[in-house]
């Protein structure tokens, strides 16, 4: 196989997160995964990726040969394209799907509980908290509407993982109004993946407001396109304001199905 352009970052105690590339339209947008060291000494991964090269290496060196890896656990309903080859690498692993990997691949091997219901099952809570976002539809029937997921949160390392819901794009220069050095956003699809109901646009206003308050000792976010920022304090803060670039689209949506 081609060996795809991927790093590996440390960003916390006991949290890694490997950058990758993924095409679209031929431009890179970028793709991830991590992989966490649990209170247990084992490894899980959020979502797969075609490993090689130096960075499998780093893997193997970290968890003994790929055997300390206990789960992977896919968290983006239309992030599918590494999942085969994730099972290949990691076998004796559990693997975690969303509805839409078990019914793609129903080939593969996969634990009962389905990625959507880990918040509620308890499943990692040592380690990990997941949440997924109201008032929009989670498989939407638009395969091009990518906008939900679930969020995890390591609060060892104070590290959000986030696939589209939440998209960060690094700016070379600090520009005037932006703060930081890069764009944080609520996905572009929001508008469309909204539920087509009066109440949808407050619940997931609600929900994010509740993730920022929940999780508000973040200080790292690592976004699936394209970008990660790195010890930030407001960093919670800073996930609550994408709310005020997107509310043009929640008034309206608003309005739309009133
Ligand atoms: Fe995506």
């Amino acid at each position: 196989m081609a060996q795809n352009k991927q790093k590996l970052l440390e960003i916390g105690p006991g949290f890694w997160n490997i950058r990758g590339s993924f095409r679209l339209m031929g431009l890179d947008i970028g793709t991830q995964v991590s992989l966490i060291r649990r209170k247990n000494g084992r490894f899980l991964f959020l979502d797969s990726f075609s490993l090689d090269g130096d960075v499998l290496e780093q893997v193997h060196a970290l968890t003994d040969g790929g055997k300390a890896v206990e789960a992977v656990v896919n968290l983006h309903p239309f992030h599918t394209v590494h999942v085969e080859q994730m099972q290949m690498l990691f076998p004796k692993a559990t693997h975690y799907g969303t509805a839409r990997h078990l019914s793609k691949f129903p080939h593969l091997k996969w634990a009962a509980t389905v990625s959507e219901d880990l918040e509620a099952s308890g499943l990692f809570k040592e380690d990990l908290a997941f949440s997924v976002p109201a008032g929009v539809d989670f498989i939407s029937g638009n395969e091009n509407v990518h906008f939900s997921s679930v969020l995890a949160y390591h609060p060892a390392s104070g590290t959000i993982h986030v696939d589209d819901t939440l998209t960060y794009t690094a700016l070379p220069n600090q520009l005037p109004l932006v703060g930081g050095k890069g764009v944080l956003a609520l996905h572009p699809t929001l508008a469309v993946a909204l539920e087509k109901r009066e109440s949808a646009a407050a619940e997931f206003r609600e929900w994010l407001e509740n993730l920022c308050a929940e999780w508000e000792g973040a200080r790292n976010l690592c976004a699936a396109h394209n970008g990660v920022i790195r010890d930030e304090l407001g960093l919670p803060g800073r996930i609550r304001s994408t709310l005020t670039l997107a509310m043009p689209v929640l008034t309206a949506h608003r309005f739309r199905h009133g």
